[in-house]
């Protein structure tokens, strides 16, 4: 059953500058025709990814759940869902991940689990006060009746973080009333936790994406928040806007001893890691999640936020390097997920936003450290508008309807062919429907054409691998026109136009660009890569 990399003792290191590719695994590729992507979908499609030249895997969960928050309520860390596969079907897929050269990396949910959990069935069948609601935040309400919650605090899915039973009693939940919060104080939750790494890591995974990695934690008291309106998302404010204030939901300080307990559970098994979802936007907060006995990565959501503009970019790529370098962990990049708009949207959409993208890419993969790469984005997926009864993220009837949420980035893959499904599914309905005109987007299509993104994407993490044979790691910015990005890494230089007009290149033979060049000048929207210049050798007289 266990399945080892290749070099896992040779190469401990291996996700210091690693590209992740996340698979959100009801979207990839469906192999049993019911709509929905599963694992034996993905072992499918493993010889796709290798050929891409990614290096990890980082597979969304696929355990046994109700789905309401598609797969994010657990109701069993140690299984498979049916509608993923089985245990030998995953283990398969390690064997042959790993035998290409691939790593694996899962989801684990700390922060809370299913409704249907049965910690939380045996909550539910107990009377207020009995052992089995100390797992949870079990608590009486405010108010004469206990009518009103306990407190303040209210779900980053909308509404109150707060469910009230039928006996009177209210429990917490960050999220959707069907995942509630776990009690970190109580010690079933960790050992647990620690049951559920080594379960999985026994078998062979390389590393873990860690859930809500600033939540877990909460004070006893559970304070109320100081602004419930400004904030039920996950968000990082506006860079500009005065600090708000501390939001007591997150980023407990109880937190890192939590994080200190699942890092000796992974320092059991070299050369294993964890990279945390993290957002924290106070710089020196964010960093105590990377001191070297805590996470190895800590995702940095900055690019991920920032418009298409020179100024917000760099601010982004400086603060992101900035908030890890005391720590030793590298930078780690995101430019899509399956919680936020696609890029290619968020820059514009159309032939702008597809431009744009194939410029993002390269300037993603010549920074330092890590990427992550949501599926799709070498295909340059945008976001879809879909029908209001297509809808399915909790967020939509949470919000009362006001947020769509976050089916619009998680639309299944196209593979091939002129319409829907696009070869995702043998079946002819998908989870979320695939819109029409995808057409020249598909895998297939792009194979075709030597100037698709894919293959872009294909060039670009070739020569990424080649130069990172560099002593990697520093960004240097580079004299610019205004709008033009340029800095040097690993032995590159890579720049970015985001101004008005065409600008010169900087010195250097260019290795990649994301549109063909003319006259050593970048367009507009367009990046390139080059050979870093260095002048030639000082002559001494005589
Ligand atoms: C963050 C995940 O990325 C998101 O998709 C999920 O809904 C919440 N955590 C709750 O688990």
């Amino acid at each position: 059953m266990a399945s080892l990399p290749p070099d896992r003792s040779v190469n401990l290191n291996w996700w210091r500058d690693a590209v992740f590719y996340q698979v959100y695994i009801r979207s990839f590729a469906d192999a049993d025709g019911d709509g929905v992507g599963d694992l034996r979908g993905l072992r499918q499609h493993l010889p796709y990814l290798r050929d891409l030249g990614i290096d990890a895997l980082w597979i969304t969960p696929f355990y046994p759940s109700p789905m309401v928050d598609h797969g994010y309520d657990v109701a069993d860390p140690r299984g498979v869902d049916p509608l993923f596969g089985d245990l030998p079907e995953f283990d398969l897929l390690l064997t042959e991940a790993h035998a290409v050269g691939l790593r694996v990396t899962i989801d684990l949910v700390p922060n809370h689990v299913s409704a249907l959990h049965p910690w939380f069935q045996l909550a539910l069948a107990e009377d207020p006060g009995g052992p089995a609601r100390r797992r949870f935040h079990f608590r009486p309400g405010r108010g004469e009746d206990g009518g009103r919650p306990p407190n303040n605090w209210q779900s980053t899915f909308g509404g109150p973080a707060w469910t009230r039973l039928p006996d009177g009693q209210w429990y917490l939940h960050l999220f959707a009333p069907e995942q509630p919060d776990l009690n970190w104080h109580h010690p079933d939750v960790a050992e647990d936790l620690a049951r559920t790494m080594r379960f999985w890591l026994d078998r062979g995974v390389d590393g873990f994406r860690i859930d809500v990695a600033h939540g877990l934690a909460k004070d006893p008291e559970l304070p109320d928040m100081p602004d419930p309106a400004a904030g039920w998302r996950l968000d990082n404010p506006d860079p500009d806007s005065p600090k708000p204030p501390r939001d007591p939901r997150f980023d407990d300080d109880g937190v890192h001893a939590l994080h200190r307990g699942i890092r000796q559970t992974l320092d059991e098994y070299p050369g294993s890691m964890a990279v945390g979802e993290i957002w924290v936007d106070d710089d020196e907060r964010f960093a105590r999640y990377l001191r070297p006995d805590e996470l190895h990565l800590g995702f940095n959501f900055k690019l991920l936020e920032a418009d298409w503009d020179a100024a917000p970019l760099r601010a982004a790529i400086e603060r992101s390097i900035i908030s890890v370098e005391s720590t030793g962990a590298p930078p780690c990049w995101v430019l899509s997920n399956h919680d936020r708009p696609r890029h290619v949207s968020r820059y514009g959409d159309g032939g702008k936003g597809q431009r744009r993208a194939r410029a993002a890419a390269l300037l993603m993969l010549a920074l330092p450290g890590v990427a992550f790469h949501y599926y799709g984005e070498e295909l340059g997926m945008p976001s879809v508008r879909l029908p209001d009864d297509a809808l399915q993220d909790p967020v939509w009837q949470r919000s009362g309807q006001s947020e769509r949420g976050r089916d619009s980035e998680r639309v299944p893959m196209p593979w091939s062919g002129q319409s829907s499904p696009y070869a995702f599914s043998s079946g002819s309905t998908t989870w979320l429907p695939m819109p029409a005109g995808w057409a020249p987007i598909t895998v297939d299509a792009q194979e075709r054409d030597p100037a698709s993104l894919l293959k872009l994407y294909r060039a670009a993490l070739r020569l990424r691998r080649d130069h990172r044979g560099s002593p990697a790691g520093r960004v240097t910015w580079l004299d610019s026109p205004p709008g033009m990005l340029a800095f040097r890494c690993a032995g590159m230089t890579c720049a970015v136009n985001l101004g008005a007009a065409a600008a010169k290149l900087p010195k250097g033979s260019v290795l990649l660009s994301s549109v063909e060049l003319a006259a050593g000048l970048l367009p507009v929207d367009a990046a390139a890569w080059l050979t870093e210049h260095s002048p030639p050798p000082a002559v001494t007289p005589g």
